[in-house]
């Protein structure tokens, strides 16, 4: 089978890459690369000693889409691209509403039109807003809190018109909660340009020297150590929530749901600890005030994953900190 990964040098997709071709897949690759690096390819094709095609193409641009489905035969999407980061959203919000609304009604229009049915889209926890109870289940109200998290819950409802106008179509949300970690060789992680704005990439630059300290972002949150908490996740467990999802719209069951996390919330102290002990003591941290927007505890319920794709989440708080440091030492 034939899967179209657009956003496939980024880093979950690169991750959802080497599990595809260790399955058995065959890979295309759309990317415009405005937040991915070329190298990615290779590193891919290395560690899977396969080979990806690969489209340095803007899924904005109609026409260059089209020329992706006629030159290859593709069986299913899974949908990465996209822009991801929450304080830019807020200060571009045209060019998040544009290049991740766009970019999707261009993939579907296109997909209709070459008959490719099989959609695997990558939504966010985000969707939940300031859920009311823990852990979060997936019919639980959905509501967004800046224009990154509306383009996903936007996108989320376009998908559910179109499959309703379009019911041959399988459609598969998956809600993402934390994605941390790295690819066990060492050539696959997270590798933000700039200051990181998400945890575990600050964590790390911090654990090799390239920042001085961690800012705990509220020591006063209603939690057990008063920091955080999050359900982290490997990104090796993603990608491969990715293939269960794949399995399952074989099964023809229209748009499905599903969040992607362990069930387990970890606190920013948690985390820094855990890390603590795999790169002896680096990361020194002090406490800073509460982010705007932040809210103090988040994690998903997985069951129904579990129940419908038969998929868990097995690396241990340990393998992510492990694989991060790993990581960020091979890519100085
Ligand atoms: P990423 O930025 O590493 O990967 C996204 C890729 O899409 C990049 O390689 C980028 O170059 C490409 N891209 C962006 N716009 C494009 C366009 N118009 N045309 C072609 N390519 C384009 O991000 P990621 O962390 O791998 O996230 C993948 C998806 O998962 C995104 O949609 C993101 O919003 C979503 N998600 C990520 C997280 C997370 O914490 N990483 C959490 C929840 C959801
Ligand atoms: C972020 C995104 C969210 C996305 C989610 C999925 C933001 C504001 N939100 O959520 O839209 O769906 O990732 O991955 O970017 N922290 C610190 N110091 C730091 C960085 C973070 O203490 O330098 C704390 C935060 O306050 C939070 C935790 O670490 O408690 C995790 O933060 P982060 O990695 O940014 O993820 P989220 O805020 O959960």
């Amino acid at each position: 089978m034939n899967i179209l990964l657009t956003g496939g040098l980024g880093y979950i997709g690169s991750h959802t890459a080497v599990e595809l071709l260790d399955a058995g897949f065959d890979v295309v690759v759309v990317d415009n690369l405005s937040n991915s690096d070329i190298k990615v390819k290779d590193k891919i094709e290395k560690i899977t000693n396969k080979k990806i095609k690969f489209y340095e193409y803007d899924l904005r641009d109609l026409e260059k889409l089209k020329l992706v489905f006629n030159e290859n035969k593709i069986d299913a999407v899974i949908h990465f691209a996209g822009l991801k980061a929450v304080g830019e959203s807020v200060e571009k919000p045209l060019e998040y509403y544009e290049n991740n609304l766009f970019s999707t009604i261009n993939l579907i229009k296109v997909m209709k039109e070459y008959g490719v049915k099989n959609l695997v889209f990558s939504s966010s926890a985000t969707v939940y807003g300031r859920a009311k109870s823990m852990p979060i289940y997936e019919d639980f109200p959905t509501s967004a809190t800046n224009p990154y998290g509306r383009t996903k819950l936007f996108i989320e409802e376009i998908l559910k018109d179109f499959e309703l106008a379009n019911p041959e179509f399988n459609i598969a949300l998956l809600r993402y909660f934390n994605p941390v970690g790295a690819h066990k060789s060492g050539l696959l992680g997270e590798d933000p340009k700039g200051i990181p704005n998400n945890l575990m990439p600050y964590i790390a630059r911090v654990s090799v020297g390239k920042l001085k300290e961690l800012s705990i972002f509220g020591n006063d949150y209603n939690t057990k150590d008063g920091t955080g908490v999050r359900d982290y996740i490997h990104v090796v467990d993603l990608a491969q929530g990715h293939l269960a999802a794949l399995r399952k719209l074989e099964q023809n069951p229209g748009l499905v749901i599903y969040n992607l996390g362990t069930g387990v919330g970890y606190s920013v102290l948690d985390m820094v600890n855990a890390y603590n002990k795999c790169c002896g003591g680096k990361v020194k941290y002090k406490f800073a005030p509460r982010r705007p927007g932040d809210i103090d505890v988040c994690y998903a319920s997985p069951e129904k994953a579990y129940k419908e794709l038969g998929w868990k989440a097995t690396h241990s708080l340990e393998d992510m900190c492990e694989s991060t440091y790993n990581f960020q030492k091979n890519n100085q």
